[in-house]
């Protein structure tokens, strides 16, 4: 197994633990969506599986190895778990540090100790990836939300980790770069990355992720399967509030010609 939580206990109250007895797998290459109302859990699973909240209760492993209290302080060893899992955080606000676009796409480049040439060649091409070559030398803090959030994808997929994380990607981004987002997960998940997004983007998951994990509103799990077999359960998604109570399942493919309307 690639990634496995086993029976965690999370909780930012230690009275009132948010997770319990959790237990989530996710094989190497798998494209999975974390889906729920707002509140829970996803990001704080997101944050539990990069390694920003340190576990108390339960087992995380990650490609063979626990990862304890003890990995994620060592120096180097939370280093080389670092370089293999990418984050996008839900808020890029939080994310972005760097006075220059580019200065902040290279800046975990320069922390990988790569050649000025190889990282040159990277920031060039994850720019054009994104369609942000104009923003190259802006200040990220002045620029909008969604080109925040491309500038957070690029610095992140410059990386090129194993693993990929996303926090309500979707959410900033315009029609066009939705869809140029979908492209780009498209080809990660053909190269073999491993893919976790967290997302409210019904209308978009199946295209985004094979697989979908629900939550319901008590921060239990309540559905893990095929991605265009969840989507379609109506009455559940309606229970766990994702959708409003007029969802009908539209089931449409933006690659591809196959358009595929179902009502229930
Ligand atoms: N740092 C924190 N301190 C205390 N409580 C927190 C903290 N972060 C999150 N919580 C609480 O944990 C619960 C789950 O939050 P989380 O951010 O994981 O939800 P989410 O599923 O990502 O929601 P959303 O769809 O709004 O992004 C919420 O009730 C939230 O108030
Ligand atoms: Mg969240």
């Amino acid at each position: 197994m690639y990634i496995a939580l086993e029976n965690i206990t999370y909780g930012y109250d230690y009275e009132k633990p948010l997770l319990k007895d959790l237990s989530l797998s996710i094989d190497k290459g798998q494209s999975v969506a974390l889906m729920g109302a707002n509140g829970c859990g996803k990001t704080t699973v997101l944050k539990i599986l990069s390694g920003i909240l340190p576990l108390v209760k339960g087992k995380y492993v990650f490609d063979g190895t626990e990862i304890t209290p003890q990995v994620l302080k060592n120096k180097k060893t939370s280093r080389l778990f670092h370089q293999r899992i990418g984050y996008v955080f839900q808020n890029s606000e939080n994310q972005l540090f760097c006075p220059t676009v580019e200065e902040e796409i290279r800046f975990g480049l320069e922390q990988m100790g790569l050649s000025d040439e190889v990282i040159e060649g990277r920031v060039a091409d994850v720019l054009a990836l994104l369609h942000i070559e104009g923003l190259r030398h802006s200040v990220p803090y002045h620029c909008s939300g969604g080109q925040q959030k491309r500038i957070a994808i690029a610095a992140v997929l410059a990386m090129n980790p194993d693993m990929i994380i996303m926090d309500e990607p979707m959410a900033a981004l315009d029609p066009r770069t939705q869809v140029l987002l979908l492209d780009i997960l498209q080809q990660l998940h053909e190269e073999g990355k491993t893919l976790l997004i967290a997302t409210h983007d019904i209308h978009m998951v199946h295209e985004m992720v094979e697989r979908i994990v629900l939550f319901g509103e008590d921060h239990s799990l309540v559905a893990d399967g095929k991605a265009v077999d969840i989507v379609q359960q109506a009455g559940l998604l309606k229970k766990v509030n994702l959708v409003d109570p007029h969802y009908h399942v539209h089931v449409h493919h933006h690659q591809g010609d196959e358009e595929l309307h179902l009502h229930n």
